[in-house]
């Protein structure tokens, strides 16, 4: 999500480098850090879902609320038999909402890097929307990417989806970027659905990244735990007792989880809030990763996410900057989460689609993912 430049359709091969090539990188920078992209791996997906679950947890119940509640408002402009691009697609929970409510779902493209779960979950709606062509994409939707051949010369009426406010752990111009991707896959005409977190009550947002029964801390943890498995050197796990007279590990370590907490912040610059979350390293050690040795004082952190919070008229701005207009907006009761549907002109292709997004002004300047 950070505009790593995966390969389309990349194999597992293609993941294992880039995800290296990203943990490398990242633990190279004055400020660590590791694109959120790679919390999602097959037990940090299980639990992101147990997240969902949490009672600190508002966004997802409350957007499932907002979809139940309009579904058929949202549905209605787009008009019968459209083709459903659902972006970064997860477990799909949100998407038979929809389904339900458009006329004739013509074709269903769930759009998420390589993951064997991706796929199970987007055919098992097979089952329940009979005569839908379930047709799942493999991409980096960070970079243009084109709808499978099939769907593009047909000229039906398409609806993007990105529920969950996923869109929020993209910068501000990062997210106008990738809406501009989306305007050149979807085409003049298409529609827009987006979830956005619009919560600026720190009281609201700190509980709910970093919940009493710890399941944030493990799904932040596991990116850790994901570096030993997948890129470890073999010779062991820095578990403290290894350390040498300068009170650094003697070398050849991976990471010991215990020797990091996880830490969600807040941070607001002007009117845009986010929240962070970091790893933060309880001592100093040294870690050895691919024959590089990373040195983290006490108290240093890994940055590994970024999610940031619209109100409903910044997010509304955003989207002008990228080419698309705000139709509407609806919102649950207590105005914590917004769906807004976005849509582009039936005219005129979009002049600046390809365009490299310069991010907006009220955008900080620190932080590309
Ligand atoms: C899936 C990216 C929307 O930012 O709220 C949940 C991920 N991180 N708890 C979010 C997440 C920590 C979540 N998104």
């Amino acid at each position: 999500m950070n505009g790593q430049r995966l390969p389309r359709e990349a194999g597992a091969a293609g993941i294992d480098a880039a995800f290296a090539a990203a943990v490398l990188e990242g633990l190279a920078q004055p400020q660590k850090r590791i694109s959120s992209a790679w919390l999602y791996d097959r037990r940090g997906s299980e639990l992101f879902e147990e997240i969902t679950g949490l009672a600190e947890y508002y966004p997802t119940r409350t957007e499932i609320g907002i979809l139940e509640a309009h579904a058929p408002d949202m549905a209605r402009p787009v008009g019968r038999a459209a083709v459903l691009v659902e972006i970064g697609s997860g477990s799909s929970r949100k998407t038979p909402i929809l389904l339900r409510a458009l006329a004739e779902p013509h074709a269903y493209v769930p759009i998420d890097l390589a993951h064997d779960f991706f796929l199970a979950s987007a055919h098992a709606l097979a089952r329940e929307f009979a005569g839908l062509r379930i047709c799942p994409l493999v991409a980096d939707f960070t970079q243009p990417f084109a709808l499978p051949d099939a769907l593009r010369s047909e000229a039906r009426p398409r609806l993007g989806f990105f529920p969950g406010s996923t869109i929020g752990n993209l910068s501000p111009g990062g997210a106008i970027a990738f809406l501009r991707i989306m305007a050149g896959a979807l085409g003049p005409g298409a529609y827009m659905l987006i979830g956005t977190d619009c919560t600026h009550d720190p009281t609201l947002l700190l509980p709910a990244y970093d919940d009493t029964r710890g399941v944030t801390a493990a799904f932040n943890l596991n990116l850790l735990a994901r570096i030993n498995r997948e890129l470890g050197d073999k010779d062991g796990v820095n578990d403290g007792d290894s350390e040498s007279m300068d009170g650094r590990g003697a070398g050849g370590e991976r990471f010991a989880l215990a020797a990091f907490r996880h830490e969600a912040r807040y941070r607001r610059e002007r009117d845009l809030g986010r929240i962070e979350m970091h790893l933060v390293s309880r001592r100093a050690q040294s870690v050895r990763l691919c024959g590089r040795r990373f040195d983290f004082a006490a108290g240093e952190t890994i940055h590994t996410e970024n999610s940031y919070k619209y109100s409903r008229d910044d997010f509304r701005a955003l989207a002008r900057a990228a080419g698309w207009l705000p139709e509407e907006c609806w919102s649950d009761a207590r105005q914590r989460f917004c769906v807004h549907l976005l849509r582009l002109s039936p005219h005129a292709p979009h002049p600046r689609t390809m365009r490299r997004a310069e991010p907006p002004a009220t955008a900080p300047s620190s932080s590309s993912f």
